[in-house]
């Protein structure tokens, strides 16, 4: 709980180095469940979404250790309880833990999932996901209940590729008879890194990366050991912040390849960004040029966690660039705080046009989800003056220690745990 106090104006220069990905790390948890066993998890980022999920997991009578950045879970004495509202109202993303109860024990009663308030995101897919499975389902104002006996793997066909159900159909369908089919799931790294761990305990699974992914049910699995990815949307802020202060640095632990609509935009944009041994060097330009219109989608297309950080960017772009929000509905909570920092933006529905100002001014500005928090320390770097960005809790579900890697890259950044509104 507190403010980031900044003093913008600071070039970012340096090497950063890009945590494990929030939502890589989230699933993977999740599936810490499954084999009764030790997992390893490397990589892994010390934020509060991590800490809420590894609550849950301790809830369900699991044993868990971090050393640095490896997290150990044991859930060989895991027992069935339902998840309170103390943490799944915290998080989104404590429905993942829907598929693999239902699947090891037969029920899962999960209160209903909060998280960052970005639009409606209804969970329709997962429940029918579920049903298809062979769960019955139960639901009321504050829970959701699923109850089977058996799951039965089948075909299912998702109308949304959405990234949260086709995690969640694969925990389940890991325990299921047979085989299950998702057709047009979810391509993100993320889901491919799920993947990649579950193999690593003995699970037969492949396809992730593309539309159809394969699952076949198992009855025994190993211990597990995966390092985590590195997180694409971490790396992304840190390019965004670089550029926000006419920046060069080094953003160690990156895949390229996870980020190449973005690193395209930054490109348009007039930033040199190079893949490197070991990392991929970026160096911001005189003056950034506008984007013509950037739009969001699924996988590989530009990430929706992306757009609030590109359009603090194109607050300073020399012209007006147009940004279509395609995945959320509420998902330009930023745009009237970066305007009290006198950017010069409109937004109706789901398109923001952003005209390009010479400079922003600090301002006494709130985050209103993670990262719209994040957008607006990146805009405050670039700002003159002191900008003060309260709720500071909503960047800490994703970012770890963001204030200390800014410092370190020369940003006049300090944390102060007061006011939170
Ligand atoms: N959708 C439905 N019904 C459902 C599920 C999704 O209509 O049952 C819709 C959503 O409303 C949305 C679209 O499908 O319009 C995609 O949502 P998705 O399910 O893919 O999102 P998610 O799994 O809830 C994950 C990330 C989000 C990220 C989105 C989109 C995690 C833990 N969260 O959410 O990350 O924005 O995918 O890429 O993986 C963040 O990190 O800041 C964040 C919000």
């Amino acid at each position: 709980m507190g403010q980031y106090i900044i003093n913008g104006g600071r070039k970012l220069s340096g090497e950063v180095f890009i945590n494990g990905s929030k939502n890589a790390a989230l699933p993977i948890l999740s599936a810490a469940l499954i084999n009764s066993g030790e997992n390893i998890i490397h990589n892994c980022p010390d934020i509060t979404d991590v800490s809420l999920t590894l609550e849950i997991l301790k809830d369900l009578g699991c044993e868990i250790s971090r050393e640095g950045k490896t997290v150990i879970v044991n859930s060989k004495n895991a027992e069935y309880c339902g998840i309170c509202q103390d943490t799944a109202g915290k998080m989104r993303s404590s429905i993942l833990f829907m598929g693999v109860m239902l699947g090891k024990w037969g029920r899962s009663e999960i209160c209903r999932p909060g998280g960052c308030s970005i639009g409606r995101r209804p969970i329709d897919i997962h429940l029918d996901a579920m049903k298809e499975l062979g769960a019955k389902i139960e639901e009321n104002d504050d829970s959701i209940c699923c109850t089977a006996e058996t799951l039965t793997g089948t075909s299912i066909y998702l109308p949304v590729a959405s990234v949260g159900a086709t995690e969640n159909i694969m925990l389940a369908a890991v325990f299921a008879k047979g085989r299950t089919v998702i057709h047009n799931a979810a391509r993100e790294p993320e889901v491919v890194a799920l993947q990649d761990y579950l193999k690593s305990i003995g699970v037969q699974v492949k396809g992730a990366g593309g539309q159809v992914i394969f699952i076949e049910g198992c009855s025994k699995f190993n211990d597990g050991e995966y390092s985590v990815i590195p997180d694409r949307i971490e790396a992304g802020t840190f390019m965004a912040a670089a550029a926000m202060t006419k920046g060069k640095i080094f953003l160690k632990n990156t895949n390229w390849l996870h980020m190449c609509k973005t690193v395209e935009i930054f490109s348009n944009c007039g930033c040199e960004i190079k893949a490197e041994k070991g990392g991929i060097y970026f160096k911001s330009p005189r003056k950034i040029k506008p984007a013509s219109v950037i739009r969001t989608g699924v996988y590989p297309n530009f990430p929706t966690d992306m757009q609030p950080i590109v359009m603090s960017m194109l607050t300073i772009a020399k012209g007006t660039s147009i940004i279509i929000e395609t995945m959320f509905e509420n998902r330009f909570n930023h745009v009237s705080e970066l305007n009290k920092m006198g950017a010069k933006i409109t937004a109706q529905n789901r398109v923001a046009i952003v005209e390009g100002v010479r400079k922003l001014n600090g301002a006494s500005v709130s985050a209103t989800d993670l990262r719209a928090g994040a957008a607006l320390i990146a805009a405050a770097l670039g700002a003159k003056g002191e900008t003060v960005v309260q709720n500071s809790h909503f960047v800490e579900r994703g970012y770890e220690n963001i204030d200390g890697s800014l410092a370190a890259l020369g940003a006049d950044i300090k944390f102060s745990p007061e006011i939170n509104v």
